[in-house]
């Protein structure tokens, strides 16, 4: 395994920054929490310096409104110090670009639309230093994921099934489809490195899922071991079922929830991350990944529950469950066959 030491990580952020059309002048913010990872706000810093942008660092108190650790849950509720002060907010909104490197991010919080309709564009980044090594975006991703949520776009229905049973049919509706690519280059567009993947929202959907083992539950950084089916109607889990561990801890995890909210399903979608690697969950420490690599992984599915800023469901209790092998259609047409990317240009 490479030791990263700081050289290194300077370098990788100037790749990164790079991708994301930092250049000479602009106003770039290094957004950091005390616990945040060091290394990485000054490898930053350095790139930052290097590119020639103009670069300030700012360190809000952690904190986030969730009543449970978050970190590198994928919840992205945010830090409560920045719903606080107006100031902190109005110094991300005048920046052309922040850098994300709190534990958290702020993926589901509605301070997230204010920093961005203000035009500044901003990238997260969390996980730890190989995870963002192997995954360093290529420019030619951007087009990729943008084909993909094209499909989207222009489809009527997105439908999954596996040889395990699943056969779910999500309405494309109005589903407000989206990618990540690890590059946040257009003014007021959010990213998160690593990623490369498309999805949308649907307002509803039904069927039944069924995970497998060897698919992953997020944020528990588990993978799964016994078969759980879930029916949904109307876009939301009706019925969990299975006589393993894992049904029965989501089916806790839902009543302990007491959410309304937090059984509709959220954004569904598939990975186009070629260097993804399904085992690096195995391998760290939870606290310490993100788990992009699970989230990413090219031939994947990824659905999840929870909010839905298209519909006004703004909680917290957000899973996010990737599964292999499925097929994947868009009014007929494959992107995923068996859990095996399909793309026409590649
Ligand atoms: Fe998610």
């Amino acid at each position: 395994m490479p030791n990263f030491s700081s050289a290194d990580l300077v370098e990788l952020f100037r790749r990164e920054l790079e991708l994301c059309k930092v250049t000479e002048g602009e106003q770039l913010v290094i957004l950091a929490e005390p616990s945040s990872r060091s290394e990485y706000v000054e490898a930053a810093f350095a790139a930052g310096l290097a590119l020639k942008a103009r670069v300030l660092q700012a360190v809000l108190p952690g904190g986030s409104p969730v009543p449970l650790p978050s970190s590198r849950t994928g919840s992205g509720a945010g830090l409560t110090a920045l719903d606080g002060s107006p100031l902190a907010l109005s110094l991300l909104q005048g920046a052309d670009m922040v850098l994300d490197l709190t534990n958290e991010g702020f993926i589901h919080t509605e301070s997230l639309g204010k920093i961005l309709r203000a035009g500044t564009r901003m990238l997260f980044v969390a996980d730890p230093p190989e995870v963002l090594a192997r995954n360093v975006p290529a420019a030619e991703d951007k087009a990729r994921v943008q084909a993909g949520a094209a499909l989207l776009r222009a489809g009527r229905e997105l439908h999954v099934v596996s040889p395990h049973g699943t056969d779910l049919v999500a309405d494309l509706t109005d589903a407000h489809p989206g990618f990540q690519c690890g590059i946040a280059d257009d003014p007021g567009r959010w990213d998160h490195w690593p990623s490369t993947m498309v999805l949308a929202w649907p307002k509803t959907s039904s069927g039944q899922i069924v995970l497998a083992p060897g698919d992953i539950l997020l944020p528990f950084k588990t993978y799964v071991r016994d078969e759980v089916t879930l029916t949904i109607e109307n876009g939301r889990i009706d019925k969990i079922a299975g006589r393993g561990a894992d049904a029965r801890m989501l089916e806790l995890f839902f009543e302990d929830a007491n959410d309304k909210e937090a059984r509709f399903l959220s954004h569904m979608g598939w990975g186009l991350m070629r260097n993804a690697d399904w085992f690096a969950m195995a391998l760290y420490d939870r606290e310490s990944l993100m788990g992009m690599d699970a989230r990413g992984l090219a031939g994947n599915f990824l659905f999840s529950t929870g909010p839905h800023p298209f519909m006004d469901r703004h909680t917290h209790n957000h899973l996010d469950i990737p599964m292999r092998g499925c097929t994947v259609a868009i009014d007929g047409h494959k992107v995923v066959d068996n859990g095996t990317l399909v793309e026409e240009n590649a």
